[in-house]
């Protein structure tokens, strides 16, 4: 990946391009874009925080150097390193914390599982948006007083690579299943619930009993009705969210995966459906929607997702 930064997208792309049909250079062309942007990203990044670390390193040494006497400096010194050690221990306090909710969750946690037999569906762009709200799923979940288990089945091929990309995948507590949910959770077929838009049934309450099952696709609704047909044919019970009850949409009542789990994570901590739609859906997807007292809520916990979708 690094490698296509250096390389100019344009004459990589032709080397590669012959004997391709118009659509799969156009396709090529694309990745290669996307790569390149991608690169020069993590480059930028990079920098910017060589920066911040050099411009720290200076502010402190600045400091020190107003001290006056030796003794002073070393006290100074002590006390930065002892809030350092104050700030370190408080971080590892907090992962040690979120470890032992996740483990507890496994055993008596709602299950949530995410379908990705889809990945043949999507292109690297979306795949790589799924993967972006699969990792905030996971944050935002270690996050939760009481958290989900979340299941990852289907996880096979690119889905699967990019996965596996992700710093410290490989120690998420998760259930990740190369096998279909249908498979995997044969033994519990009657307890598999769909969630799918399409679906005439509306969910009313979470049942700890059950797994419900999100699609993971990124399809901008290209792929309208799939899951629903899918549940269909395998003959699980489908539900979709009883957003019509509480709030109008500006579009459709599609929402994205990251949204859907965060919804669900809300509603097993506040049982309010309400609350947990106004909090998660943006505003921009809702129309005209009131709060209680008649002032427009904000939808203040999808923030720093924006960019995911
Ligand atoms: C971006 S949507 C995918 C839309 C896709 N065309 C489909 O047919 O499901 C991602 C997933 O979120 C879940 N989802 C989205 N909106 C929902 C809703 N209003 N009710 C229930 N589930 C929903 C579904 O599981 C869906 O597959």
């Amino acid at each position: 990946m690094e490698g296509a930064a250096e390389e100019p997208a344009t004459a990589s792309a032709t080397k590669e391009q012959l004997g391709l049909s118009k659509r799969a250079q156009k396709k090529l062309m694309k990745q290669k874009m996307y790569d390149v942007k991608k690169a020069e990203k993590k480059a930028e990044k990079k920098e910017k925080k060589k920066l911040h670390k050099e411009r720290m390193q200076k502010d402190w040494e600045a400091k020190l150097s107003k001290v006056a006497s030796e003794e002073e400096k070393m006290k100074f010194i002590e006390s930065r390193r002892a809030l350092r050690k104050a700030r370190m221990d408080k971080r590892a306090q907090e992962r040690e914390d979120k470890i032992q909710r996740l483990t507890q969750a496994k055993l008596h946690g709602q299950n949530i599982v995410i379908d990705l037999e889809f990945g043949h569906l999507m292109n690297p762009t979306e795949v790589n948006s799924l993967v972006q709200q699969i990792m905030y799923c996971y944050a935002v979940n270690g996050r939760c007083s009481s958290p989900g288990h979340l299941w990852l089945t289907g996880c096979e091929g690119n889905i699967d690579s990019y996965l596996n990309r992700l710093p410290g995948f490989n120690k998420w507590i998760i259930e990740k299943e190369s096998r279909s949910y249908i498979e995997a959770l044969k033994d519990q077929k009657e307890s598999l619930i769909y969630l799918t838009a399409d679906a005439e049934t509306i969910l009313e309450d979470l049942d700890p009993k059950k797994l419900y099952i999100i699609g993971g696709l990124v399809d901008r609704n290209r792929w309208k009705g799939i899951t629903m047909k899918k549940a269909q044919e395998q003959g699980i019970q489908t539900a979709k969210l009883p957003i019509g009850n509480y709030l109008k949409m500006s579009s459709s009542q599609v929402l994205t995966v990251n949204q859907v789990v965060e919804i669900l994570l809300k509603f097993l901590e506040l049982r309010d459906w309400k609350t947990a739609f106004f909090q998660v859906i943006p505003q921009r997807k809702r129309c005209g929607a009131q709060g209680e007292n008649g002032n427009e809520l904000e939808g203040e916990a999808i923030e720093g997702c924006e960019n995911l979708l």
